[in-house]
């Protein structure tokens, strides 16, 4: 989605290490990796792993470590980073009965904001057109709103007047 890179483009730099939580077919990845020093990229999907290692051989770039395992295990791999992104859904053009599920979202965001760097930030791009991505929606809705206001600021991105139900995003920026 254009908007969310441009926003990604303009808060990132060369020393920040990103972790992208839905690899899917390896566009936000492939975009991430050239701004920054290092991504950790994760998918439950073995088919958007092999082929997003296609992809980044064929471009050469080597400062992505992709993880084939839910974001959820991303302890495992990251101690410390700038910011993670989640584009959430099912991934375009597969099986779309492979979403992200909300409460392994929601943990996975709660566990990532504690564990995110003051200054950093986590981009959500959230659907709605279809009946799991509104339950993730509400449920992340429902969430943010009990976030204090003292350590986060939320932004929300919206494109109200579009016919085709188009994402729209969250920043959570932890000061
Ligand atoms: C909308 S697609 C991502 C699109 C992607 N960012 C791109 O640029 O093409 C969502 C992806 O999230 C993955 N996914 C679902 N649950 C996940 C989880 N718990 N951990 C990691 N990936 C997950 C799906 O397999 C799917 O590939």
């Amino acid at each position: 989605m254009e908007t969310a890179h441009l926003l990604l483009k303009h808060h990132l730099s060369k020393d920040d290490i990103v972790i992208d939580a839905t690899v899917g077919n390896g566009n936000d990845t492939l975009f991430l990796a050239p701004l920054v020093q290092h991504v950790y990229a994760f998918d439950i999907q073995k088919r958007a792993i092999d082929q997003t290692s296609t992809l980044l051989k064929q471009e050469n770039i080597r400062n992505v470590t992709l993880i084939h395992a839910s974001h959820e295990t991303f302890k495992d791999y990251v101690v410390t980073f700038q910011a993670a992104i989640f584009n959430l859904g099912y991934l375009p053009g597969g099986d779309k009965s492979i979403t992200t599920e909300k409460d392994v979202t929601l943990r996975t965001l709660i566990s990532m904001l504690e564990a995110l760097k003051h200054g950093g930030f986590i981009q959500l791009v959230v659907y709605t057109g279809h009946e799991q991505g509104k339950l993730e929606s509400d449920q992340l809705n429902h969430y943010l709103k009990t976030l204090s206001t003292v350590h986060y600021k939320v932004l929300k991105i919206d494109l109200p007047f579009q016919d085709n139900t188009p994402p729209y995003i969250y920043m959570i920026y932890k000061k």
